[in-house]
């Protein structure tokens, strides 16, 4: 499902213009950046990148009717964008108001700040135009030719250092406030009021008013996402229901060690798996497949079926023509080529959803015809529990799903890459695995909880590798306080968590690998800030695959260290992260998986389909 990010864009821009190499070069480089791919995008990310490829391409005279017609067409887009943007600012600046309420944290900040300014004599609120940063332009070198375009991560970090924690970056019309500090992070997200908006998609909630589909818990925002959460997070995160798919999450891992042997036997001279993010990424898939459709997808087969790898395929083709389609202004979508495809992408992913859906009604009316008991996990409660109508729950479903895969992949992708390459750590893992689960004992969810050293091990991936380098938060119910900052409502912040995770007055040593700081007790745990490393975010809009994730990724890294001693590729180089929407890997990450001397008795049965 790993599809070139740059195809549908760069398509786009080439046949634009016969552009020089170097040119071409650059607008391929910036369509990649048009085109990232995953569930938690943010349009207001964008628009960097959006406004300076319309003025690159607006610089091209020479091309033809056609073409200036489609240049036009895309700058009224980028337009809409940032006047989209912009308009949302200018409505939500206002002054600050008597009337503050006491009972709330944000307003207990505004109300000391004001307190301030009194006892002084002086007004020392500071507002947003106090704020240092970057301009546009500054930005746009930054990115492209200092080369921080693919490491926006690493941006944060630098831009941290010169302008302090607290700054603004500009991007055409939109203002971006970014937040580099694990105290300002706090307040931001303790004042995110009751109903948390990450950002509008426009596209997505577009989709699903043609077709008369539901939102669900990604596109569904005020009350009607409160009502979503209230009726999803129970499943998802409560303990005693997570522990519950722990079976069926074991089946999927017992399968891809089958895999692991199978892709080490077949392309890997009997030790080296290949990109194992890819392999990876089809566990994940498999995994969360499992959970919420109760039902398996075959994708650790060696012949993935034909309906399987065609709605892989459509989640991939959904996320990448959904950058496209966003640049485009929303009346001429019904007459985009891409538009037609993003639609059939969606249908497709809903078609296979609603045929799982109704299989399950059917199995569920048969039980009860039959007078057996009905059981079940995710889908059946929902369907069960009618709290939701079909409709809802293939919405709710579709999102959780599209959010619930490459996610998990990378982050057991950068366990492993660093299990391989400190051997001390994996052995110490290896030794707390085999001794809460000896012999042939798989892990189950209460040997999990047994494991603190798995845990942490985890805890310190996704701080160096935070899946999400920098959350958004749009401040909707009222201005808020940072810093001494003062800001109107329908400010964007910009959370840089990526910076934070690295700052070494709370993580001392912070590019080393060290999951000890996460063990409690351990001397670093005393001293770290709450908010200094929160990859599955903050709040009542924080991760609902949470809970299921970390089961994932426990139970497969505890089975796969007991099984195979995991080394780095010898002929591998350093392996550094990248920024497209996720924090993923820039290239492949290859390592040998060789047999554990110790008797196991997991499966070594052939895959299915496998000659
Ligand atoms: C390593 C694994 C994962 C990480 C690090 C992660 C991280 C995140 C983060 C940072 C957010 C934004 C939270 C916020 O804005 O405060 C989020 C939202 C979300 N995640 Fe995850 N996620 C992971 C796995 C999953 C899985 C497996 C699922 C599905 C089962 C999932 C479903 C969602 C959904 C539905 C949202 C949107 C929640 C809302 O807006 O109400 N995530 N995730």
């Amino acid at each position: 499902m790993i599809i070139s990010k740059s195809t549908v864009v760069g398509r786009l821009v080439h046949r634009l213009f016969a552009v020089s190499q170097t040119k071409r070069h650059y607008l391929t480089a910036l369509a990649r950046s048009l085109s990232l791919t995953h569930t938690h995008r943010h349009i207001q990310a964008q628009a960097p990148g959006l406004i300076h490829l319309f003025s690159l391409l607006s610089r091209h005279k020479e091309g033809t009717d056609k073409t200036h017609c489609m240049v036009k067409m895309l700058g009224r887009s980028l337009m809409s964008v940032g006047l989209r943007v912009k308009c949302q600012q200018l409505k939500g600046i206002q002054r600050v108001t008597a009337g503050l309420n006491p009972a709330n944290y944000g307003d207990t900040l505004r109300r000391e700040a004001a307190s301030t300014s009194t006892v002084m004599g002086v007004n020392k609120m500071k507002t947003m135009d106090d704020l240092g940063g970057p301009s546009f332009m500054t930005t746009l070198y930054w990115l492209f030719i200092k080369g921080y375009f693919q490491t926006t991560q690493q941006m944060q970090i630098e831009h941290s250092k010169i302008y302090g924690p607290l700054w603004k970056s500009k991007y055409g019309p939109l203002v971006v406030v970014n937040v580099a500090s694990a105290d300002m992070i706090e307040q931001v997200l303790r004042q995110e009021g009751k109903h948390p908006i990450r950002t509008d998609m426009p596209h997505w909630r577009n989709y699903r008013e043609l077709r008369n589909q539901a939102h669900g818990p990604l596109t569904e925002m005020g009350a009607k996402w409160q009502r979503i959460r209230s009726i999803l997070n129970p499943r998802m995160l409560k303990p005693k229901h997570v522990s519950s798919y722990a079976n069926t999450i074991n089946e999927v891992v017992s399968d891809f060690i089958c895999k692991v042997n199978w892709l080490r036997e077949t392309s890997g001279q009997g030790v080296m798996v290949n990109d194992l993010t890819a392999e990876l990424y089809k566990f994940a898939f498999e995994g969360i497949c499992s959970v919420l459709f109760e039902t398996r997808m075959g994708c650790m087969s060696e012949v993935i079926p034909e309906k399987t790898q065609k709605f892989i395929f459509s989640v991939g083709e959904m996320f990448h023509l959904s950058q496209v389609v966003i640049l485009f202004p929303q009346f001429l979508w019904p007459y985009l080529q891409s538009w037609k495809r993003f639609v059939a992408a969606w249908d497709h992913l809903f078609k296979v959803a609603e045929e799982l859906v109704n299989k399950k009604i059917e199995e569920i009316q048969e039980n009860v015809h039959l007078d057996k008991d009905v059981e079940g996990a995710y889908l059946t409660h929902l369907l069960l529990s009618e709290q939701m109508n079909i409709t809802e729950i293939l919405g709710s479903i579709t999102e959780l799903l599209l959010a619930g895969v490459d996610t998990t992949s990378n982050t057991i992708s950068w366990s492993l890459y660093h299990l391989a390459r400190e051997p001390e750590i994996q052995e110490q893992l290896y030794q707390e695995v085999i001794s809460v689960c000896p012999g042939d004992k798989v892990p189950n969810s209460n040997d999990i909880a047994q494991m603190p050293y798995l845990k942490a091990i985890i805890r310190e991936t996704l701080r160096l590798y935070p899946v999400v380098p920098g959350n958004a938060r749009v401040t909707v119910e009222n201005e808020i306080v940072v810093g001494n900052h003062l800001f109107p409502k329908k400010t964007l912040f910009h959370l840089c968590h990526y910076a934070v995770s690295y700052d070494e007055n709370i993580f001392p040593n912070s590019h080393t690998f060290l999951p000890e700081r996460w063990l409690r007790g351990g001397e670093d745990k005393s001293k770290q800030h709450p908010f200094g490393s929160v990859p599955f975010g903050f709040g009542i809009r924080a991760c609902l695959g949470r809970r299921v994730a970390e089961l994932e990724m426990y139970l497969l890294l505890s089975r796969l260290i007991k099984h195979y001693e995991v080394k780095p590729d010898p002929a591998g180089k350093p392996v550094k992260p990248i920024t497209r929407t996720l924090l993923c890997p820039a290239t492949p990450i290859n390592l040998q998986f060789l047999d554990r001397q110790v008797k196991q008795a997991e499966p070594r049965a052939k895959l299915a389909g496998s000659p």
